[in-house]
């Protein structure tokens, strides 16, 4: 038994009953939420029940969508570290600076949470085929999670996105397809397959269930802080699963009194590269449009257009955050300092949100002595496009020139 009511529109509040597969809401074409009695949450989950628990993402299951526990697919979606970087605390001038690592998870990257949790649903429900677009690691994360489940998958992806991520879909026995085209292309031709070929839908936001898997990054930064959430989180910001899971996590978190003090500013960093939310927040508006020639290194961040866009801004702005970029060019200077300075694998997306954060400082956005924490969303060992490659030879028939090493 899960304790969800219902499911509610997030733009036109459509009302949805729980218990079967949604996609987007069928007036106004939004993500839907899912709605839980926080009421009788907050008598079943507390703090002593907790104790004890399991390691993984599933410890939060009070606040979790899945009916029958038995349907969990899981690789073990374990709770990822907080790791102290006081070489780049210092660097930027700062007090408390702090990683939260990902990179950990299942699949090398923070999709695994909302992977697992989708397929767990789809297990739920019956449902045998699924497919999505992927300019990065969300492919890979459906692709095994399908392959975990015995279910399977078709994953559609710019020719452009990382060859590690398309490898990991096919070898994991997904139907994997390059587009010659953005992710957004990608998606329309999954949206095609659901009627032609009976596909369900997994793309970012499109279903309602990969939210909820996210939303465990919020609560479990909230146990691991002792309920007692950080000044400001920098979250590099693609299709905004992320960032918008966390909110509703704090908000959920609140409702049942766990929180003690105030919810963090919310940072949703984008590259200059590819950068929507960042231009619809500086103008004020609540839905972006569409980031024409978007190209960046950091391919989970290569989303032109978000049907959550809303969503993000909403977040950002009830948070007393702000949506930032960080310059293209930067990208790569900013993950070789951050690995180099602290030997943590900084995914390409993370080395923006350390280009924002040097903005935020510089412009007095935030304080020095603020808790900061990002989020490093991903193993940089899936981006072998974004690293040096050319490296100095050493030829075993010839003597090796020691003053040269
Ligand atoms: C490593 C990494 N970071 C960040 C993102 C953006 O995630 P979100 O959709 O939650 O904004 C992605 C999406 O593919 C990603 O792969
Ligand atoms: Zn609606």
């Amino acid at each position: 038994m899960s304790f969800v009511t219902h499911l509610e529109c997030a733009n036109c509040g459509q009302e949805y009953e729980a218990g079967k597969p949604h996609a987007l809401c069928t007036s106004c074409q939004r993500p839907l939420w899912v709605r839980y009695d926080l009421d009788v949450v907050k008598q079943h989950f507390t703090r002593k029940k907790l104790v004890g628990r399991p390691p993984t993402i599933w410890r939060y299951l009070e606040l979790l969508p899945v009916a029958d526990p038995s349907n969990i697919v899981s690789l073990t979606e374990t709770i990822t570290p907080i790791l102290q970087v006081p070489v780049l605390a210092k660097r930027f001038g700062m007090k408390h600076l702090l990683v939260k690592d990902e990179s950990r998870l299942p699949t090398g990257s923070f999709k695994a949470r909302g992977m697992a949790m989708a397929i767990t649903m789809c297990k739920e429900f019956g449902i045998t085929k699924v497919a999505a677009p992927s300019a990065g690691n969300a492919g890979g994360a459906m692709a095994l999670y399908a392959a975990r489940a015995g279910m399977e998958s078709w994953v559609f992806m710019p020719e452009d996105t990382p060859a590690i991520n398309r490898r990991e879909c096919a070898l994991a026995g997904a139907h994997t397809y390059e587009v010659n085209g953005l992710i957004d292309d990608c998606g329309k031709i999954v949206a095609a397959g659901e009627k032609e070929k009976g596909w369900f839908n997994l793309s970012t936001l499109k279903e309602p269930y990969r939210i909820e898997g996210k939303k465990t990054m919020g609560l479990e930064l909230a146990e691991q802080f002792d309920w007692q959430l950080p000044d400001v989180i920098l979250y590099p910001t693609g299709g905004g699963t992320g960032l918008i899971g966390m909110w509703k996590a704090f908000a959920e978190l609140e409702a049942i009194g766990l929180l003690k003090g105030k919810k963090p500013r919310m940072i949703a960093c984008q590259s200059s590269g590819c950068a929507p939310i960042v231009t619809a927040f500086e103008h004020g508006n609540r839905f972006a449009k569409r980031f024409d020639n978007a190209a960046t290194v950091a391919s989970g961040l290569r989303v032109p257009a978000a049907v959550g866009d809303f969503m993000i801004i909403d977040a950002v702005k009830e948070s007393d955050g702000l949506a930032m970029s960080c310059p293209e060019e930067e990208i790569p200077r900013l993950m070789r300092e951050a690995v180099q300075a602290e030997g943590i694998s900084i995914c390409p997306e993370t080395a923006v949100c350390l280009g924002v954060l040097e903005r935020l400082l510089d412009e007095g956005k935030i304080s020095d002595r603020d808790k900061v924490l990002i989020f490093n969303t991903g193993a940089v060992q899936k981006y072998s496009e974004a690293m040096e490659a050319s490296l100095p030879k050493l030829n075993l028939n010839d003597s090796i020139d020691w003053s040269a090493i």
